[in-house]
């Protein structure tokens, strides 16, 4: 039995970019501040929240599958003391609305991620007043009206975090459900990130990685009342007290600013990592795509980043399959691949999204030949992947010591390149930055031994 002041539970499935991992934490922030303390187990939980992600088709089908297995744990708690709620948000609820509540007649609310600030009312309502639907683009902005993490909040979460500096996109490339789900672009003010980026690192966070869909868009008016962009932001959070490592993602081709590649040579803290997707090869299917840049001017970007900060890993995402995509475009995709050189990518077959403009292209490319080119793009893409990582192999480098490991004579920590490093226990704590020396490479981590002593 579970009496009145047993606290609720709620318990939060995440898919999709970090920035659904960010709103993930912010929501459950503002439900703890309601109540609600968080439980990894749906059984157990009084509110269910799955944030969602809209971007390519089985992303959203996935969400539809667990609501069906959630529908029978509802269904059993129904006559109990401790009725179940259950809620869809992020870009599903966005782009979809109510229609989730006709298709899944167990869903008690719809948010999407420009309100996510007014939650425990709208749970709260759900539960007196049956289904809420609330997709609205609201007037306030969200990030003032929603508290700042506690220090206990934080704690729980580990010496690295994530921080939201804009949202939304303006870009609208063809393929992309994004400016849909997320809105128009919006940076949040100097102020305001400065002050969640001190916050966190009082609490005992290392390494603040910046998000925004469109991040190198950010801008906006610094303390002197001028109007600066990405790159000055970096060099003021650089000045944070006790900030030891900033990373940003995701970047745009045309925002790539000299102040931004400039920060990467003269910011110590700022890792020599670049997410900067080009999606395609080909200049024919990049203006389809309405990516606004051409493989040439890609190429030319990231040559001046690395005269900038030569040991600089590139990431990077592709699409193959296209509409209109010729065998000719994917070996241009090839290409620009070989001409990066990633130390990392995604790649993905292109997923036709409803109200896209990809979407009504009548020249589809064929489910099998995606399937082929996308096998060989990520044989290519894994190849550079396992010769960056072995290129670590006999390196000093510090790692930021982040979790246990496997097993308890192991900690995990991260590269500069966001590499995963798995080192003995004794090398250090949680938290700490240690130098190791790299002593072997797998595909997807490092294996380390401590070179001399904790840098920090
Ligand atoms: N804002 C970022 C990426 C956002 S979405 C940017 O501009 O690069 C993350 C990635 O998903 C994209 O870079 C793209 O590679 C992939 N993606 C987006 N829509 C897709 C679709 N319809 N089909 C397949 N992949 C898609
Ligand atoms: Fe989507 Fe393009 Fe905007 Fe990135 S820039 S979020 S790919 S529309
Ligand atoms: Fe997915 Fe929305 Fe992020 S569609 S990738 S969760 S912005």
């Amino acid at each position: 039995m579970q009496s009145a002041d047993t606290p609720k539970k709620v318990f939060i499935k995440t898919w999709g970019c970090q920035m659904n991992v960010y709103d993930s934490t912010r929501m459950q922030d503002a439900l703890e501040s309601d109540g609600y303390s968080p439980t990894d187990n749906m059984e157990d939980a009084d509110l269910v929240l799955l944030n969602t992600c809209h971007i390519r088709e089985k992303a959203a089908e996935k969400v539809y599958s667990n609501l069906g297995r959630i529908r029978a744990l509802k269904k059993a708690r129904a006559e109990t003391d401790r009725p179940m709620t259950i809620g869809v948000t992020g870009c599903v609820a966005q782009a979809e609305g109510k229609e989730i509540l006709a298709r899944e007649k167990s869903v008690d609310l719809v948010v999407g991620p420009q309100t996510y600030h007014r939650l425990p009312q709208i749970v709260a309502r759900a539960k007196t007043h049956g289904p809420q639907v609330d997709t609205e683009y609201a007037v306030e902005d969200k990030f003032a009206h929603m508290p700042m993490a506690t220090r206990k909040q934080v704690q729980a979460r580990g010496v690295t975090a994530f921080l939201t500096v804009q949202e939304g996109c303006d870009k609208f490339c063809t393929f992309c459900v994004v400016p849909y789900t997320r809105g128009a672009e919006i940076s949040r003010p100097h102020a305001m990130i400065m002050d969640e980026a001190r916050a966190l690192v009082d609490a005992g966070v290392r390494e603040i990685t910046l998000l925004g869909q469109n991040v190198n868009a950010w801008h906006g008016l610094g303390p002197n009342g001028r109007e600066m962009r990405l790159g000055e932001l970096l060099h003021d959070l650089a000045q944070v007290d006790g900030i030891r490592r900033l990373r940003y993602v995701t970047s745009h081709p045309k925002d790539m600013d000299d102040g931004l590649i400039e920060a990467h040579r003269d910011l110590d803290v700022l890792m020599p990592y670049l997410h900067l997707p080009v999606q395609a090869g080909s200049d024919r299917i990049l203006k389809a795509m309405n990516r606004s840049h051409t493989a040439q001017e890609y190429v030319d970007i990231i040559s001046r980043v690395r005269k900038m900060r030569p040991d600089i890993a590139i990431s990077g995402d592709m699409i193959v399959g296209f509409p209109g995509e010729t065998d000719e475009d994917f070996e241009a995709t090839m290409d620009i691949v070989r001409a990066t050189d990633y130390a990392q990518c995604y790649s993905f077959k292109y997923s036709p999204r409803p109200g896209t403009p990809g979407a009504e292209m009548t020249d589809q490319v064929d489910e099998t030949v995606k399937t082929k080119r996308l096998a060989r793009l990520q044989a290519l893409l894994n190849e550079q992947q396992v010769a960056f990582n072995a290129s670590c192999v006999g390196k000093t480098i510090e790692v930021l010591v982040e979790k246990p490991g496997k097993t308890s004579d192991q900690l995990i920590g991260r590269s500069p390149w966001l590499q995963s490093v798995v080192v003995p226990s004794h090398t250090g704590g949680i938290g700490d930055i240690v130098e190791v020396t790299v002593t072997s490479a797998n595909p997807n981590s490092l294996i380390a031994q401590p070179a001399k002593r904790i840098v920090d």
